[in-house]
């Protein structure tokens, strides 16, 4: 598959490389064509979120109102801050005009006049490129009044974040955007009825939005027919942990894991064994190395092995890895981001933290370990958000596929 979202072409992310190359002309095409027509050929692309829920996108446009007496808004999501995600920063740094081109055809789409990029207040050098790339934009008539003399005018906004995980959550997302501690806020309403300052609101990731063109561009029957059939287009994996070669790989969705890990991250140094994969960012169930083979990277393939994409981080440990460790790295990670508001959370990241230091210290004891399911058993679910779910997954899944390593330690 040609490279779709990260054309190897140099220089891409300044806007006369970008215009040189066909850049800007889907948003031409769109704004010929009627907004319902972008949704529709968004739907029938089958294009699904890559912000973690895998949620369909054309699906999601459409729970926008057609008319509304209040105004629209989008938001674009590149808070990016779960452990093993590294994905969006390629979009930023490599391909920015694609993700405003995307933004701007959804903004028309969904008749839409303000747009929100929300990223992670850390990416200090991509958010550099992020705007002057808008700036650009601006300045050729891409953004703003009276689009390319369309009539149709919207404004885009880069709103950097303050490095909370808790504020790539949707809701969060919008309160941080208000000035608003950023709190989740309790669904429904939904962010299409009820979302920015009261108003209906779309939220979509990075990646998705950069999506959009390539749609256009290829048609949405052909885009359908890249990678996996139920969870189909290209797809940003990253790859980190026990690999020769760690990086970002643009790949058809529904690629073997192994093939992922051996081929395209140059495979385990040393040849050593996998002992586990994370397959989509820290909070997605935890996969045993030697359950591996036919598990791929697409949505359905995931589930079924009891895992899911997640934002497609995929962190390989190698058989020397101390996973109780890890585990307790990725607790205090939950834990110091839990915001606060739901006590489940709040109290139970912290115990989980907590128990799982008494293992690391070898102080830990059986009772302890089903002590530790029952606390994330009570975090999942009974939260506001999914940081209370994203927490409680990898210590669950490790507890029932790693049982043994537990039982070691407390033998000592
Ligand atoms: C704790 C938490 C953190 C999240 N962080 C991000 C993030 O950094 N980027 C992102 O796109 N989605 C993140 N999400 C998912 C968003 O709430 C939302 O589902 C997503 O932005 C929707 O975009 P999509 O439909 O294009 O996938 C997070 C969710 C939770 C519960």
């Amino acid at each position: 598959m040609e490279p779709l979202l990260l054309p190897p072409i140099p220089d891409y992310h300044r806007i006369e490389v970008y215009e040189a190359h066909d850049g800007y002309a889907m948003l031409k095409k769109a704004l010929a064509m009627k907004p319902v027509e972008i949704t529709n050929e968004v739907k029938a692309s089958k294009l699904r979120g890559r912000g973690g829920a895998c949620f369909p996108t054309g699906l999601k446009w459409s729970f926008m109102p057609r008319e509304s007496a209040k105004p629209k808004y989008l938001c674009v999501n590149g808070d990016e801050s779960e452990p093993g995600t590294f994905k969006d920063r390629q979009i930023f740094e490599c391909n920015p005009h694609q993700l405003i081109e995307g933004t701007i055809i959804a903004c028309y789409a969904m008749g839409i006049k303000a747009a929100y990029l929300y990223v992670r207040g850390e990416y200090k050098h991509w958010i550099d490129i992020v705007q002057k790339a808008v700036d650009d934009a601006y300045a050729h008539g891409y953004i703003g009044q009276n689009i390319l003399g369309s009539g149709f005018s919207t404004e885009f906004t880069v709103h950097r974040g303050a490095g909370a995980y808790i504020c790539g959550e949707e809701s969060s997302l919008m309160n941080s955007v208000e000035g608003e501690r950023g709190y989740p806020r309790v669904k429904p309403p939904f962010p299409a009825q009820n979302g920015l300052w009261g108003c209906p609101t779309t939220i979509n990731n990075v990646e998705t939005i950069a999506n959009i063109p390539v749609i256009l561009r290829i048609g949405a029957v052909a885009y359908s027919k890249i990678g996996a059939e139920r969870h189909p287009g290209p797809i940003l994996v990253g790859v980190s942990g026990h690999v020769n070669k760690p990086g970002v790989y643009e790949m058809p969705t529904g690629v073997p894991l192994l093939e992922i890990i051996n081929t395209y991250a140059g495979g385990v140094p040393g040849n050593k064994k996998i002992k586990a994969v994370i397959p989509g960012g820290s909070s997605t169930m935890v996969l045993r190395g030697d359950a591996l083979d036919g598990v791929c990277m697409d949505a359905e393939s995931l589930k079924a092995a009891g895992s899911a994409v997640g934002t497609a981080g995929v962190i390989v440990m190698d058989e020397d890895t101390d996973l109780v460790k890890v585990l307790w790295r990725i607790a205090r990670f939950y834990h110091h981001e839990s915001c606060g508001q739901c006590t489940p959370c709040r109290e139970g990241t912290g115990w989980m933290e907590k128990i799982l230091k008494r293992f690391v210290d070898n102080n830990g004891s059986y009772a302890d370990i089903d002590l530790l399911r029952d606390v994330a058993n009570n975090i999942e679910g009974n939260t506001i958000c999914a940081l209370g779910d994203a927490a409680a997954w990898p210590v669950q899944s490790v507890i029932r596929t790693f049982r043994g390593e537990f039982e070691r330690r407390v033998r000592g």
